[in-house]
């Protein structure tokens, strides 16, 4: 094995079913000591949690001769989270990687979608992957390491029927790692996306048996070990399914500059074609890079 955690400590985020789990056995089979975090809810995020999935993750992980405690916070409390990294780093000094994975659906039509729906989806996914990060933030400073994925989703980056609440939140945390990446880059803190597909109580109702087969978690989580790794990429969207694996580009096209005089909305319309032109695209790592690019073209003219 090239990929090893020897030494590390991990937290995963809803490691008691699915994905988590899968990722958590993997990190600790390649030597990481793992925090197997659950609340144990529903898959609506209904019921009162309970520790059982987290532990059964980790009696999983000691039988295979590994180490790894089990952890019930609920990740939408920046409190829970705070002492989630404390009981980490009371146990074994540091953590090394957080992947958050920790989610819920609750989904709905966008004309049918309770303030309830609205917030408790984005509290676990957007609220809960940044708290997790706020949490481990300035212990991976210390350390001058850090490694940290996010869990984001097709439903956010293209779209799905029914999951506006889940989709924006999925594609909040791509814009959390953008600027992450930025803050992080000077203690070696390096943030990456995960967008899986994978059969598991998230999505066994809208699958067929033979889709479901192709579907394992554990065809998803060597992406997932490959973007916490010492080696790992920095800023990349990868997307792993069934054995497909590809990356996410976010970029603009070069666009027009249209001179003062001739920048009304018919003149933008007029030269749509043009602005939309992506035969020769603009790939920026900041904000600022697109502004710099706005100001050249307004001064060099
Ligand atoms: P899952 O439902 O099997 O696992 C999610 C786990 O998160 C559960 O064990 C649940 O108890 C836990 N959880 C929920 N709310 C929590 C909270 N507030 N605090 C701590 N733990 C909590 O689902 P699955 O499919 O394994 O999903 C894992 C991640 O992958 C999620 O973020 C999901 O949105 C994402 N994802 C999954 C896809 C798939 O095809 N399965 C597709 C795209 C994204």
């Amino acid at each position: 094995m090239t990929i090893e955690f020897n030494g590390q400590v991990a937290i995963v985020t809803g490691a008691g079913n699915g994905l988590g789990k899968s990722h958590a056995l993997e990190l600790a089979k390649r030597g990481a000591k793992v925090v197997v975090n659950d609340f144990g809810g529903a898959r609506d995020g209904g019921s009162d949690g309970s520790l059982s999935p987290a532990e059964a993750t980790v009696a999983e992980i000691k039988a295979a001769g590994g180490e790894a405690i089990a952890n019930g916070a609920n990740v939408a409390s920046f409190e829970d989270c705070e002492k989630m990294v404390a009981q980490a780093v009371e146990k074994w000094g540091r953590v090394d990687i957080l992947i958050n994975n920790a989610g819920i659906l609750r989904d709905r039509s966008y004309g049918k979608m309770t303030t309830s729906d609205w917030d408790s989806v984005i509290a676990v996914h957007l609220t809960g992957s940044g708290n997790c990060a706020r949490a481990v933030w300035n212990q991976m400073k210390e350390q001058s390491y850090g490694r940290i994925l996010m869990t984001t989703s097709t439903s956010g980056i293209y779209g799905n029927f029914g999951q506006a609440n889940y989709g924006a939140a999925k594609m909040g945390v791509v814009g959390l790692m953008n600027t992450l990446c930025i803050e992080g880059a000077k203690n070696n803190i390096q943030i990456n996306c995960l967008s899986p597909t994978a059969a598991t109580r998230m999505t066994e109702d809208i699958m067929t048996p033979e889709m479901l087969e192709a579907l394992k978690p554990e065809y998803v989580t060597p992406a997932a070990i490959f973007l916490v790794s010492k080696d790992a990429p920095n800023h990349t969207v990868m997307f792993a399914g069934a054995g497909t694996f590809t990356t996410l580009e976010i970029h603009e096209s070069k666009g027009k500059f249209l001179k003062e005089g001739h920048r009304s909305a018919d003149d933008v319309a007029e030269n749509f074609a043009a602005i939309n032109d992506m035969s020769d695209p603009d790939v920026f790592l900041s904000g600022t890079e697109h502004v710099v690019k706005v100001i050249d073209n307004a001064t060099k003219t």
